[in-house]
């Protein structure tokens, strides 16, 4: 069954100060386009049509006048930029990257789901991997890593002798304290595939010490039950949510390598 897509939008985005006072972060600049075109592309290049997007109160009908139904022609003309099947749902109170999957259990039905959050920017698409998982065995997860200077902001995984994840650990040391420091420098990438019965494990999840529903908990289940695949992603990989310093950053890079490309030139 073709897969469906959740983007992740909401959010209060402190970490960007005077600049999300009113502007919701997803449609800050980065490069030419609103930070959020990115994902939404990511999903389409993959052959994901029917998109949710679940995005805060008090941004909803902003970013609904941007992306509209999903069709998006550019200013003056010229191939569209995006051609998505977009459905909206609000979140009226912040819960955790789980919680806004959940949220998306009836859109999704009995289809399989690749979940971005609307944060995170890729140099190339990352469709084959995505596409393998969406034609390969059913009942499976897939995450994607990438090893970072800085692991303590993120989620890491642990890995086992024979190279599968054993274990999964979230901001070690704040959010999950049976680690003081990250036992890995692989950080788990805002890009999750997972089966039908996500909805069923989130049913089932607990708030973390944050007091959320945690997505690496998500994670942490198929692990155990060794239905989850870990791809390392090629080419680069941003959360542009961690400081407003570095949406310059990654606009320049975009610049210079484009993003959401088919493969390494
Ligand atoms: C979230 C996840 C984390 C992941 C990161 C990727 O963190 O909780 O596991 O590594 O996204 O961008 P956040 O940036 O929401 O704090």
């Amino acid at each position: 069954m073709q897969p469906k897509g959740l983007i992740c939008a909401g959010g209060e985005a402190t970490r960007l100060g005077e600049l999300t006072r009113v502007a919701n972060k997803h449609l800050l600049p980065v490069g030419s386009w609103p930070m959020i075109y990115y994902p939404l592309q990511l999903l389409q290049l993959a052959g994901v049509r029917d998109v949710l997007l679940v995005t805060g109160k008090g941004h909803a009908g902003q970013m609904i006048d941007l992306l509209g139904d999903g069709r998006l022609a550019p200013r003056g003309g010229g191939n569209p930029i995006l051609e998505l099947d977009l459905t909206y749902k609000v979140q009226t109170e912040p819960g955790g990257i789980a919680q806004v999957v959940g949220m998306a259990r009836d859109f999704a039905g009995d289809a399989p789901l690749v979940v971005v959050l609307g944060d995170n920017i890729f140099e190339l698409s990352q469709a084959e991997p995505i596409r393998e998982w969406a034609e390969g065995p059913p009942g499976r997860a897939r995450i994607f890593v990438k090893e970072v200077d800085d692991p303590e902001n993120f989620g890491v995984v642990v890995w086992g002798e024979d190279g599968s994840v054993v274990d999964i650990v979230e901001k070690a040391g704040v959010v999950d304290t049976r680690y003081d420091a990250p036992p890995s420098a692989h950080a788990v990438v805002g890009l999750y595939c997972y089966p039908p019965d996500v909805f069923d494990v989130i049913d089932a999840l607990e708030p973390s010490s944050r007091g959320e529903l945690e997505i690496t908990d998500v994670n942490r289940y198929y692990a155990l039950e060794g239905r989850l695949d870990a791809c390392e992603v090629e080419g680069w990989w941003e959360d542009a949510g961690k400081h407003w310093q570095h949406l310059a950053d990654i606009g320049k890079r975009i610049e210079e390598t484009g993003a959401n490309r088919e493969r390494r030139a």
